[in-house]
Formats: C-alpha cells, structure tokens, sequence
C-alpha cells in the first residue's frame, strides 16, 4: 500500500484540534482538589510518598512536578532521596515501612531505578492498595479483567483526555481501530487494555511489528509510546485520527518533541496531542486523583 507523502494536499484536512493537556490537567486539578477537600471535611487527608534513587536529572524534574501538584490539590507529599548505591535491600525496607504507615495512601518509587535493583522486586513488595501507578501485577490483572482497581497513570490520564475531547465533539474509542505503540507496563499494556474495555479495536505495536506505517495508517487512534524520537511521520497518519503522543525526548537545542512529527502529523489528525504540554501534565494529575481515590478507598469514603 503506497503511503501519502506529508506534503500530499488531497490529504489536507485542515489543523487538528490541540489536545491541550495542561488545560486539562488543571481541570482534573481543580476536581482532585474537591475531593481533597471533602476529605479534609471528614479529619482526614490524602498522603503520597516519593522514593527518588539516584540522580538521574529527568527523574528529579519529574518527581518535583509531582510533589509541586500535592502541594495544589491539597495532598500531603513525603519526598526521599535516596543515593545511588542505595541497596535493594534499604528499599524494600522502606517501601514496608510505608506499606504499614496509615497516614501514607501512595507509594511510588520512581523510574528508572540503579542498575542493581530490580524494579519488579519494588513493585512486587507496594501494597496494591496503595500503588498509584497501577504497576502492581494485581493492578494490572484487575485491569486484564475488566475490573476496578488502580490504573497507571500515563494511559487512565490519555483516556480522560480521550473523554474531554470526545464530550466536546461527539467522539468516542467504542467502535474505533486504535494503534498502540510500545507494549511497556507503565503505558502500552494498560493503555491497550483500557481501550479494549472502552469497546476500541486495539492492535498493539512494538519493535518486531512489521510494516509500522501501515498499522498507523489504518488506525482511527493513534497512540505512540514508542521511545522512538518521530517515529511516526506525518504522512503515516490516517486524515481526521486523534494522535496522543507519549514520547518526550531532548533536542540538542533544548527544546522537546514526540514520538510523532508533530507539525507534518496535525496537518492529517482531527486531534493531537502537543510535547511538550499534552500527556505529561495529565500523567501528574492523574497521579493526584489515583492517591485521593486510594485515600477515600482505604478509609471506605465514597467521593461520588
Ligand atoms: N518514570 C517515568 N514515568 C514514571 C511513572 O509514571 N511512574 C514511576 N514510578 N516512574 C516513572
């Protein structure tokens, strides 16, 4: 099947919506911030804990975003940074020491982790209860099963931006062919789980694919969480699909950009998402509402 180039004016179809996830972090802000409240109301408030090992500088930026939302919406935050050559040992011991701590709700201990220290040990060892980032085998099953529980939060953050921009234009993932880029458990997996649960169609893509360009290219709903700087060219992308770009990576003139070519793809997509400014800050308020729905779950609150 021979492929539109970029500059293909027959495939013209106007500039897409921007998925502007800052916009729509600060919604979800504001209604985490509500619950928060709600809780407060009831002599009680949510408690997030950060591990930090190492220091790596993305982590520090990402972990201080996270700390700087509780601080928002009203969420006690306890931050640790731990040493490099802390040993897996120590950190298990202190993701006990917050498994049995009342007054913590969350626990996520960032990644990538040192080289020494398995991260599916840490993940193993989190009360799932209290697994905000939806990483714990039990999480993720329940997900497999259709069942509630707490959901990672790169995709449930995609899916709620998925729900705003359906709202306002009578779209929806039911019915949909979507393509999955990267099958990774902290965004592919749960992102395709959560679309088959949404009635979408969802092909699952990954290094070993072949022809990439057409699985893009017959998707309704992209979404590239590939780690790959532009994989995704303009001309791959079916005219009017929704395009949510996961990648961030550096360019050597400081600024960012995707997984996807952002200014050759949002001259086909009906939506896009912008890097920066799309799915990063949803992912962090997302991380809000997962801890305050765990606080509200554990104390046997209800929100709604
Ligand atoms: N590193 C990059 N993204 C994430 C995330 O969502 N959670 C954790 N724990 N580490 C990350």
């Amino acid at each position: 099947m021979s492929k539109p180039a970029d500059t293909d004016l027959a495939a013209y179809s106007g500039f897409a919506t921007n998925l502007d996830g800052k916009a729509m972090a600060a919604l979800l802000r504001a209604e985490v911030a509500k619950d928060v409240a709600a809780l407060q109301l009831r002599q009680t408030k949510p408690g997030l804990a950060v591990a930090l090992v190492g220091d790596d500088p993305a982590s520090q930026v990402y972990v201080k975003g996270k700390v700087r939302a509780c601080q928002e919406v009203g969420i006690a935050s306890t931050m640790l940074t731990l040493p490099a050559t802390t040993t897996q040992a120590e950190l298990l011991a202190q993701v006990d020491a917050w498994n049995a701590d009342p007054a913590i709700d969350g626990i996520l201990v960032q990644l990538p982790l040192p080289g020494h220290i398995a991260a599916r040990a840490v993940i193993d060892r989190i009360d799932p209860a209290k697994d905000v980032d939806g990483f714990h085998p039990l999480n993720l099953g329940l997900l497999a099963a259709g069942r509630p529980g707490l959901v990672a939060c790169t995709p449930a953050g995609i899916l709620k931006m998925l729900s705003i921009y359906g709202g306002a234009h009578g779209w929806t993932p039911a019915g949909k062919r979507a393509a999955v880029l990267g099958r990774s458990i902290t965004v592919g997996r749960p992102m395709a789980l959560l679309l088959t649960n949404a009635d979408a169609t969802v092909t699952t893509c990954h290094s070993r694919t072949p022809d990439l360009a057409g699985r893009v290219a017959e998707a309704d709903l992209v979404i590239a969480a590939a780690g790959s700087r532009h994989l995704i060219q303009g001309g791959w992308v079916k005219r009017g699909a929704v395009v949510i770009d996961v990648g961030i990576h550096r360019n050597p003139d400081g600024t960012l950009s995707g997984d996807v070519d952002y200014a050759a793809a949002r001259l086909r997509a009906a939506a896009i998402s912008p890097v920066p400014g799309g799915v990063g800050p949803m992912t962090i308020a997302q991380l809000m509402r997962n801890c305050t729905d765990a606080a509200a779950r554990r104390r046997g609150i209800s929100l709604v």
